[in-house]
């Protein structure tokens, strides 16, 4: 695989450029630079909000935050993204309803002070490379981000787990997405060469290798729809009534044998939707066994089942989603694909062997772009960190 074929579609890196818009801006060099990843899910869709079992990586998409604190209560924020300017006051957080981006950085300033962290203000610039809306992430790790900058510049004493939560709790209360914990919680505590296995119920987490024999394929559909916050708070509800008529807390705690003997009580779809999330969750802890085995084909099989699961069950893939998937299914090399995120459009992840990475590129894009008349963006990512200073 050449390097420049691994970067097609890849956009520059914020990290080479956030010091010099920083200093363009306030005329200083900044305090601290904090970057916080995106992230790609392995496998345990939709599982995260039912206490169940994920297994995300963080990846080599970032979103930095250039930063120095202030003297005031003011929050001045410049988007490079969105050329953009904000600022609020700790004193009075509110919604922006004009600079929409900067309700992230808001949310976050809030739990913190409501959960009773003392702040300060500061000065801030951002910028990133992870696409958004395409499922990688880019809120939860702006979230992440922006808490990880105030931690540091006001020495608070918050764990990354406490941290993960408080920005998850910052995106359910103020930004109004009833999104899990899993993404948040990668952002802050990922591994380089590791996914993480995460117990949503306990938030027991564990790292998992990555095998140097499989190279993590993104194809991002290039597709965007509204629909997914309302879509994804309607599953929720799904599996909110079907927990309830299991007469189990959450949907982790049904065992597949219950939902075998039940389901006739259950009426559709969720019954079709209890039946993804207890089959992933078994799924997830399959897949890590596969991985720790060293087992590519059978981890492969998995996401395969898993996006069968989300298409046909779940209901939560799309026209375009199913197209990639499918192509990517047809590669020499290929040990599994599926779409990652919440879905209805974004991007799919796929295990590949290293040495069709190439063909795996090149294939993947023309069936694509013939079918759908859309360019894909395909690269290869690297597992990475979590939140860090720079
Ligand atoms: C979004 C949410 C996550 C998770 C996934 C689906 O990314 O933010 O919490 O629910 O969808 O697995």
């Amino acid at each position: 695989m050449s390097p420049r074929s691994s970067d097609l579609g890849k956009p520059p890196d914020p990290k080479d450029s956030i010091a010099a818009h920083y200093r363009e801006r306030h005329g200083s060099t900044p305090v601290i630079i904090v970057a916080a990843p995106g992230r790609v899910n392995l496998i345990g869709e939709h599982t995260d909000y039912n206490g169940g079992f994920v297994l995300p990586a963080a990846i080599n998409r970032h979103m930095v935050i250039a930063a120095s604190p202030r003297e005031d209560t003011l929050v001045c924020l410049h988007s490079v993204d969105f050329s953009s300017d904000a600022s609020f006051s700790l004193d009075a957080i509110s919604h922006d309803t004009q600079a929409e981006w900067s309700n992230y950085e808001r949310a976050v300033a809030w739990a913190l002070q409501e959960a009773g962290y003392e702040l300060r203000g500061m000065n801030a610039v951002l910028a990133g490379n992870i696409p958004i809306g395409s499922g990688l992430s880019s809120s939860a790790a702006i979230e992440v981000a922006t808490a990880y900058a105030f931690r540091t510049l006001n020495d608070l004493p918050l764990d990354l787990v406490t941290l993960a939560k408080l920005c998850q709790w910052a995106e359910n209360e103020f930004v109004g997405v009833k999104c899990g914990i899993m993404d948040q919680f990668i952002s802050a505590l990922g591994q380089a060469q590791h996914a993480l296995l995460i117990d949503c119920h306990s938030l027991d987490h564990r790292l998992v290798p990555l095998p140097a024999e499989m190279s993590l394929g993104i194809c991002d559909t290039k597709v965007r729809r509204d629909l997914v916050s309302s879509a994804y708070n309607e599953r929720r509800a799904q599996c909110e009534t079907g927990a309830q008529l299991l007469g189990v807390p959450s949907l982790r705690d049904a065992e597949w044998s219950t939902f075998e003997d039940r389901q006739q009580e259950l009426p559709e779809p969720v019954r079709q939707r209890c039946r993804h999330v207890i089959s992933e969750n078994q799924r997830v802890l399959d897949a890590v066994a596969a991985l720790e085995e060293g087992n590519l084909p059978a981890f492969g099989m998995l996401m395969n089942q898993s996006h069968e699961s989300l298409r046909d069950d779940y209901e939560v893939s799309c026209r375009e989603l199913d197209i990639m998937v499918e192509a990517t299914w047809e590669v020499d090399g290929v040990y599994g694909s599926r779409m990652t995120g919440a879905g209805f459009g974004g991007c799919t992840i796929s295990a590949v062997r290293p040495d069709a990475v190439g063909a795996f590129q090149a294939q993947v894009s023309d069936k694509y772009k013939s079918a759908t008349g859309l360019t894909p963006s395909i690269y290869v990512c690297q597992a990475e960190a979590g939140v860090r200073l720079l």
